[in-house]
């Protein structure tokens, strides 16, 4: 008789959290709507920057993430109404440095692609109250890819003249040392709804 009542209650309370995973796993258009926003930008900076890799090598290719990085972010933001910036726990860019919602989460990222779960499809999303008023906020993971090394990776990956230009233009830089899948960062996305 224990044991039935121990089953039922354990049953009740796996129901209840099943409820409750469904409804957080449950995707509101706001979530779509972030997804495709962030999924979009990636790729074309992706594109831009191996253009430029094999015009003219890593080195210069540094300058151009540097200047092209933020206006694609800034023309996305002004395109989809959402405000656009990359982050990550050790960043390049000396703006690019995570808010407390931000850090948790990469943090969290971290946690679960060392549990396997596939890094390149990790999100993260929540609404925040401020000055009440709702935030939507989103953010994707950015794992790197065997390009990335030439910029991202340690000291024998990087290629000929990137560390000499990453010290000049950012002598705070603290994004060498990655290695292949390793989350470089993630694209956070945030709107007033
Ligand atoms: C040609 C060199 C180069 C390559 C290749 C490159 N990056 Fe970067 N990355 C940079 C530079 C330079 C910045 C800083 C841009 C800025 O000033 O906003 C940066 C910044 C970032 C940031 C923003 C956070 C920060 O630390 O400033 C992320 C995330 C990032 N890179 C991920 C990647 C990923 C993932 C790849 C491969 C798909 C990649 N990068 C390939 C040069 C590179």
């Amino acid at each position: 008789m224990k044991n039935f009542k121990t089953l039922s209650r354990l049953s009740l309370a796996l129901a209840t959290l099943l409820t409750i995973q469904s409804a957080v796993a449950a995707d509101e258009p706001w979530t779509e709507d972030a997804r495709a926003v962030a999924t979009g930008v990636s790729p074309k900076l992706l594109q831009v920057l191996t253009d430029a890799i094999a015009k003219s090598g890593a080195a210069d290719a540094v300058t151009v993430c540097q200047d092209v990085a933020p206006k694609m972010a800034k023309v996305a933001s002004e395109q989809s109404g959402w405000q656009i910036r990359r982050v990550s726990l050790r960043n390049r860019n000396p703006k690019a440095v995570p808010d407390a919602w931000e850090r948790e989460t990469l943090e969290d990222f971290d946690r679960r692609a060392a549990a396997g779960e596939p890094a390149a499809s990790l999100e993260r999303t929540t609404v925040q109250t401020v000055d009440g008023k709702a935030l939507q906020r989103y953010m994707r993971a950015l794992p790197t890819q065997g390009m990335c090394l030439s910029c991202h990776g340690s000291a024998d990956q990087l290629a000929p003249g990137v560390a000499e230009r990453l010290k000049a233009l950012y002598p705070e830089d603290r994004a060498v040392g990655y290695s292949l899948g390793q989350i470089r960062g993630a694209m956070t996305l945030k709107r007033a709804p």
